[in-house]
């Protein structure tokens, strides 16, 4: 069974600058709660009772509004709020499940990924990338079930234009059956010539143990950052199944200040 995620949270947010000088993005709120939460209530209600943050010491104010000091306590415990009561006891319950590592230097999801070897106790977990959130149906629980059924890893896809493929990882597909494919190759960021399909990958991955053992060896890749992606395609290549599954419900893309306004209007609209 799948218990465990990790959602790498150490990423600079440059592309929300200057917001993100002060405000680590997935603190930004999002219809009145940090997109975070958002994150969080996806992971808990499909099941996963253990989540490892990998903050950096830049990033300590996510910690900071799950473990509040003793002054916010107080004034939190003194409000006869219904509102921030409920939200309280959410926050001390999510508390109980997150465990913090760190990554100070920003060399990619993959080395972040890496951090989290020791902690990670089955043979597959499930990760999760901030910036993307899925709504109107719980793509982490399709994920677990589809996982349940083949054994495999799978990752999160979605079909994307054909002038945007460049903006992520792109997979190569082989035989689509309804919302599942085969995945036989994947490439990040190509560009519009070289990718593969217009099947792109979306932050939400169940992913084997052994990844740390190609995570340890892998060479930087674009931009001189470890990529999860490369260390994914030498896992393809050597024969390990991926599958991938076209979720359903809504995309929304909260990593870039036209993203993030959009998410907070169709959040609002639920
Ligand atoms: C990362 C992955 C990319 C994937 C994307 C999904 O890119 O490297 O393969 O398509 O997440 O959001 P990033 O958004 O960190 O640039």
């Amino acid at each position: 069974m799948i218990k465990q995620a990790i959602i790498p949270l150490a990423g600079l947010g440059t592309r929300l600058l200057p917001l993100t000088s002060v405000i680590p993005k997935e603190l930004l709120p999002i219809n009145g709660k940090p997109g975070i939460e958002y994150i969080l209530d996806e992971c808990i209600k499909s099941g996963i009772t253990e989540i490892i943050f990998i903050i950096s010491k830049k990033k300590e104010s996510i910690k900071k509004y799950f473990y509040n000091d003793a002054f916010y306590k107080k004034l939190i415990k003194k409000k006869n709020d219904k509102r921030i009561k409920q939200d309280y006891k959410k926050i001390k319950k999510y508390k109980k499940m997150i465990k913090f590592v760190y990554q100070n230097l920003p060399r990619g999801t993959g080395d972040a990924i890496l951090k989290c070897e020791k902690l990670i106790k089955s043979d597959f977990f499930l990760m999760l990338m901030p910036d993307d959130l899925i709504i109107k149906n719980n793509c982490s629980r399709s994920m677990i079930a589809l996982h349940k059924k083949y054994k495999s890893s799978i990752i999160a896809s979605k079909k994307v234009s054909k002038n945007n493929v460049s903006r992520w990882g792109i997979l190569d597909v082989k035989k689509i059956n309804g919302r599942n494919f085969i995945i036989q190759d994947v490439i990040e960021k190509p560009k519009t010539k070289k990718a593969p399909s217009r099947y792109a990958v979306i932050g939400r991955y169940i992913l084997p143990k052994k990844i740390f053992k190609i995570l340890k060896k892998q060479k930087p890749g674009r931009n001189g950052e470890i990529h999860i992606t490369d260390s994914i395609k030498t896992l393809i290549l050597s024969q390990n199944k991926f599958i991938g599954h076209i979720f359903r419900g809504k995309y929304l893309d909260c990593g870039s200040m036209s993203g993030y306004i959009n998410s907070t209007l169709e959040i609002s609209k639920l």
